[in-house]
């Protein structure tokens, strides 16, 4: 059936809670993604400049526990104390703050109680590895058991669907956080319910060519990057090629799904490392310009061309907004792959393995 839109009114409760609870306690995660189709600019509150797809990094994940306590009267803002791995973390007191003010008219009972959040990833924070998709996508995950405890009539597409308009306006790329394994975030003529409010699952069928499909991560790069993607977001918004990369988007969506759909890998890593460069270049052409690439980053991207060219190995790159290379293959071709680039075993890296379309299930 047809999803028609959600529409940001909708989410605003229309009635008191059913319920009022005096404590609740609830724990939750949510994996990071990797977009290979990029939302970089957006306008407003998080709607972006264009539509972008990602997949699910399932071994990549943020697990929150959070306890809420009834207050004797609701204060003027929501009050929380959020730790990450033990520690209180002052760059994530003011975005979850600026979330909380966001979400607070979608969720008017947040401020008659008090929060408690204790919060860990399995991954390093910061390393161009979307920790803020996952860290808000498990925050909103949270929010939502809340709200289903207090509305327990609430119906489940709607809290699918919020779940995500409320990832989103902690951070945009964990729209796509909670959804999944493909998603995608951002209003598309080709994709029937798409829109800019939260991602949806992408709609078609997958080719089994792209049933199993790995996501190793080289950490080349541990540091906090210079320039963070809220940053880099706002120089789009007078770049010099920002009309030619809406329109670049726009058919690169189309051709990405498509190759989803036919199993066509060419076309999809051609795609999908035009994307990864797209993103880097347009860093590279703002004013002020940056670089988040390191010379490793392109030593393996030449390796990985390399590769592919010698042997014909169906394996490509992205690049979130850092150094570290994601190299995306279908997981059949990984002895192949680690067995001509000796390297590999001596890097640093994550491996995701996403099941795009599970073993059982044909
Ligand atoms: C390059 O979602 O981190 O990873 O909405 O400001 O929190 P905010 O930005 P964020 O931007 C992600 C940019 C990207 C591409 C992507 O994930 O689509």
């Amino acid at each position: 059936m047809l999803h028609r839109p959600y529409q940001e009114k909708d989410f605003i409760p229309r009635s008191t809670p059913e319920l009022y609870l005096d404590n609740w306690n609830g724990e939750t995660y949510a994996p990071s993604n990797i977009a290979l189709i990029k939302y970089w600019g957006k306008s407003g509150l998080q709607i972006p400049m264009n539509a972008s797809l990602s997949f699910l990094l399932p071994q990549s994940i943020t697990r929150t526990r959070a306890k809420a306590t009834l207050l004797k009267q609701p204060a003027g803002r929501v009050l929380f104390n959020f730790r990450f791995q033990g520690a209180e973390n002052p760059d994530f007191n003011r975005k979850i703050a600026a979330f909380f003010d966001r979400i607070s008219v979608f969720m008017p009972f947040l401020p008659y109680y008090k929060w408690e959040f204790e919060s860990t990833n399995n991954f390093p924070h910061s390393a161009g590895i979307a920790s803020s998709a996952s860290g808000f996508g498990a925050l909103a995950k949270l929010l939502i058991d809340f709200e289903k405890a207090l509305y327990p009539h609430a119906g489940p597409d709607y809290l699918y669907r919020k779940t995500s308009f409320i990832a989103r306006l902690g951070s945009g790329s964990a729209a796509r956080s909670v959804t999944g394994p493909v998603s995608v975030w951002g209003s598309h003529p080709d994709i029937p319910g798409s829109n800019d409010l939260y991602a949806i699952d992408f709609p078609f069928e997958i080719h089994q060519n792209f049933g199993q499909v790995t996501d190793l991560i080289l950490l080349l790069e541990k540091e906090k990057k210079e320039v963070s993607s809220t940053q880099g977001h706002a120089l789009i918004d007078t770049h010099p090629f920002k009309k030619s990369r809406i329109e670049q988007a726009r058919q690169h969506l189309s051709g990405l799904s498509a190759s989803l759909q036919t199993g066509d890998w060419e076309q999809f890593g051609k795609i999908t490392e035009t994307e990864a460069l797209t993103l880097h270049a347009m860093m590279m052409t703002s004013d002020p310009y940056y670089i988040l690439m390191q010379p490793s980053t392109l030593r393996w991207i030449k390796q990985i061309w390399d590769l592919r060219k010698s042997t014909g190995i169906p394996v490509y790159f992205t690049l979130d907004a850092g150094a570290n290379l994601h190299i995306i293959y279908p997981t059949s071709y990984e002895k192949r792959i680690f067995d001509n680039l000796e390297e590999i075993s001596q890097t640093d890296k994550l491996l995701n393995r996403i099941e795009i379309i599970p073993r059982n299930s044909d």
